[in-house]
């Protein structure tokens, strides 16, 4: 009997198919998708997997996955990735597991990008339950922090074994908590205009398929065209 996030994962698999150029998504959800495209490969399909994240690339070198890189392959034809929080227009918040910057220029090449949750992240607006983390580098990372309250939020640097948490991009992550976010694609231009900020965990019309597993069973939402 599959979980809530093997019945996504296998729902969103479907899609990959043979010659596909595939983005490789991070966090446990995406985790299982990367070892079931693994037993595609084993059956004898062939496709490229474009990593999101370091993790994902090591997962998808072990289960067999040929890792290529965006500037060989600028266009992905499926990624399927996790979220934070999906709302009903399908923006999302991303970044509590560190990969927000690759995944999102990922997602900006991809031509499907479905993500796989389960009915705990679906939310009525963004920022409802989860904090929005922003990637900054590190100089003056004091400076850019305090920058990012003026949001309305309260920032706080990510650790990780009690040290300042350290992205792929060797940056460090503030997670700001929000009452809530009214205008994500607003918010999400407005603070990466704040220097020292890489990006943050807004994903505004990037996502074209969200595949939501609940008790109830798989609920395909659709991106508006
Ligand atoms: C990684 O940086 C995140 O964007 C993940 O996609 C997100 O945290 C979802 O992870 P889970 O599938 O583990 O909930």
């Amino acid at each position: 009997m599959l979980n809530l996030k093997e019945r996504a994962a296998e729902a969103a698999v479907k899609h990959v198919k043979e010659g596909m150029v595939v983005g490789l998504g991070s966090g446990s959800t995406a985790s299982i998708a990367i070892k079931m495209i693994g037993e595609k490969v084993r059956d004898g399909m062939h496709i490229v997997g474009i990593p999101t994240s370091r993790d994902s690339e090591i997962l998808g070198k072990s289960v067999g996955i040929k890792i290529g890189e965006l500037k060989d392959h600028p266009q992905v034809d499926v990624t399927i990735d996790g979220a934070d929080e999906v709302d009903p227009k399908l923006n999302l918040v991303k970044g509590l597991g560190g990969a927000l910057v690759r995944e999102k220029i990922v997602a900006t090449a991809t031509t499907m990008e479905i993500i796989v949750v389960d009915d705990s992240k679906l939310v009525e607006y963004i920022c409802q339950k989860s904090p929005l983390p922003v990637e900054i580098v590190r100089f003056a990372h004091e400076a850019t922090v305090r920058r990012l309250e003026r949001f309305g939020c309260v920032p706080k640097l990510r650790m990780w074994d009690g040290a300042l948490y350290v992205t792929d991009n060797g940056n460090y992550i503030a997670d700001c908590k929000f009452d809530r976010i009214d205008n994500p694609a607003k918010m999400e231009s407005d603070l990466n205009l704040v220097p020292g900020v890489v990006d943050n965990g807004l994903f505004v019309g990037l996502a074209h398929k969200v595949v939501v597993a609940s008790d109830r069973g798989i609920r395909i939402l659709e991106k508006k065209k």
